[in-house]
């Protein structure tokens, strides 16, 4: 990865701002979940998830250094493109003025950007690119029901973006070494957004004019959801040390996908690390789903946090459930 950016939007949406529109309290969310603030889009604003995307993109590749012309692909994560189709990939490919390269979009949600970075991980490698933009990009505030039904919901998400430059490494012992992708369709429906849908089209919402009718706003088990995604980061943070004969202890940084601050702890203790080797910024932005974990290893590259030859582990859970690690030696 040879460049690193990302975009958040201006308007700060404290955890007492929250308690103005919805029955819940800085302490309730706070002790529950880590989550201080979050930023959500000011709807008068041009913040989009393509827009977001396409500024987090602009930093990434001026600290590249490379020309954007030099880009020969991009793989774009999100769940909440601007719109049902096309995806977001192709946005950016028009906003940033790039010529006709491909761009493909990943559905795998929390996952999605550890997917993006695999899916580009093996394109290089391969030699059929190059210089890959890989992006996480997410407008949750758009879609939240802002009421107290939602709570359980709507307190977590937070909107922003990255981006990365994946470029082909000639040393063999650097960059990527490997990625561990995994998926259980089971459990689908613990963690969703059921309509508007092929399954649950528009008439369909309209014509059972039902109040109460939640289909359209996330739903989330958030217990069952908390007790599989701690199983599943520990699995699978093992299995990308086993594949390439690493120990925790070898380990400089951990960017776990900021989905709860009590389940990155529970991950952490687990491992006895100590707090300088896990990143979180969840207190200040929330879970941004695919764009969390490169926001938050564009914050720690910019900090001086990652640094030459460290050995850092990407690692996510979410829905699907879909979950997976990164294994990059920098
Ligand atoms: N404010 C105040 N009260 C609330 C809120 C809120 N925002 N949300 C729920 N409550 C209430 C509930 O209504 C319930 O009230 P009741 O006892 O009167 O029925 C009570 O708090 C307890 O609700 P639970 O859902 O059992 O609360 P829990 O302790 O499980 O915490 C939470 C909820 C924070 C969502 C927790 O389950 C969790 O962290 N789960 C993991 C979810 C997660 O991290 N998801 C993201 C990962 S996946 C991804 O990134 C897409």
């Amino acid at each position: 990865m040879i460049g690193l950016g990302h975009y958040v939007p201006e308007n700060v949406v404290t955890n007492d701002d929250l308690s103005k529109l919805i029955d819940t309290s800085d302490s309730w969310i706070q002790e529950r979940t880590g989550i201080k603030e979050r930023r959500w889009i000011d709807p008068k604003s041009d913040d989009t998830t393509s827009t977001m995307a396409v500024k987090a993109s602009k930093i990434a590749i001026k600290k590249s250094g490379l020309n954007k012309n030099d880009i020969d692909f991009i793989i774009f994560a999100t769940l909440s493109p601007d719109m049902y189709f096309p995806g977001g990939g192709v946005r950016v490919q028009d906003m940033l003025d790039l010529p006709t390269i491909g761009a493909l979009d990943v559905r795998n949600q929390c996952s999605g950007f550890v997917y993006a970075m695999s899916v580009a991980d093996q394109f290089i490698k391969t030699g059929m690119y190059k210089n890959i933009l890989v992006i996480g990009s997410e407008n949750h505030s758009g879609g939240l029901d802002k009421s107290t039904k939602g709570r359980g919901v709507t307190v977590i998400f937070g909107d922003g973006a990255g981006a990365a430059i994946v470029s082909r490494c000639e040393q063999k012992e650097k960059g990527i070494l490997s990625s561990h992708l995994h998926s259980e369709g089971k459990h689908a429906r613990e963690l969703m957004l059921d309509g508007p849908s092929t399954g649950r089209w528009v008439p369909e919402i309209i014509a059972n004019n039902d109040p109460n009718d939640q289909s359209y706003y996330p739903y989330m088990n958030g217990q069952f959801v908390f007790k599989n995604a701690v199983k599943r980061f520990i699995e699978v943070i093992n299995e990308g040390l086993e594949a390439n004969n690493l120990q925790i202890s070898d380990i400089d940084l951990l960017i776990p996908h900021q989905a709860n601050m009590r389940i990155s702890q529970f991950v952490q203790r687990k491992f006895k690390l100590s707090d300088d080797k896990v990143y979180n910024n969840i207190m200040s932005y929330g879970n941004t789903t695919a764009a969390s974990i490169i926001i938050a290893l564009s914050e720690a590259w910019e900090q001086g946090k990652v640094k030459e030859d460290d050995l850092i582990i990407l690692a996510s859970f979410g829905a699907g459930f879909t979950w997976g690690s990164v294994m990059i030696r920098w």
